[in-house]
């Protein structure tokens, strides 16, 4: 079931997010998405009573921004990336978005894979991207946008 995260979530949230990334974000990152950002959508994805993963993305008047997306590893390749991912381009076609961008690490696969399979394109490359000078691929992916 995908729905809408509480603070309740964060304690959870955080825990998978040291689990797996590099520049892990902070409570206070995640609740400026709660509260504070105006254009956020953060949702979580829950199995077996516990988080599985969750996706954050911007809707930003015509442009949607995939901002974190992630599964836990123990649910990782069974599907539920997928499903998290078209939540959010089906939340910016809704809102009428004409296109959706993303970072990602020119190193990780698997989210490049993700992301390709579903009609995202390399863009450009973001040189020194992260804070450990790895560089970025910014990609893109065409919506129905309202016209
Ligand atoms: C990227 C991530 C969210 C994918 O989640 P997932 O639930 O494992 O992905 P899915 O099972 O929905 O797979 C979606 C597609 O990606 C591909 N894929 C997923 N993991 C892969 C891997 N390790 N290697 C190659 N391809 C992979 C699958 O083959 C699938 O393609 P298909 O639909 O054609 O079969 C997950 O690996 C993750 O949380 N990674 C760590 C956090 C991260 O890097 N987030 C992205 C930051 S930009």
């Amino acid at each position: 079931m995908i729905r809408k995260v509480t603070e309740n979530d964060l304690d959870e949230i955080l825990q998978i997010e040291q689990e797996l990334f590099k520049g892990p974000w902070k409570r206070e990152d995640f609740l400026y998405e709660l509260d504070g950002n105006p254009y956020a959508v953060f949702a979580v994805l829950e199995e077996d009573g516990e988080i599985a993963g969750y996706a954050d993305w911007w809707i930003m008047f015509e442009q949607a921004q995939l901002a974190n997306i992630a599964v836990r590893k123990k649910y990782q390749k069974k599907g539920f990336g997928r499903l998290l991912l078209d939540e959010a381009l089906r939340s910016a076609e809704s809102h009428g978005c004409e296109n959706m961008t993303l970072e990602v690490r020119v190193s990780n696969e698997a989210a490049i894979r993700l992301y390709e399979n579903s009609g995202f394109i390399i863009a450009n490359k973001r040189k020194n991207y992260y804070e450990d000078g790895e560089d970025a691929w910014l990609m893109i992916k065409p919506l129905g946008g309202s016209q």
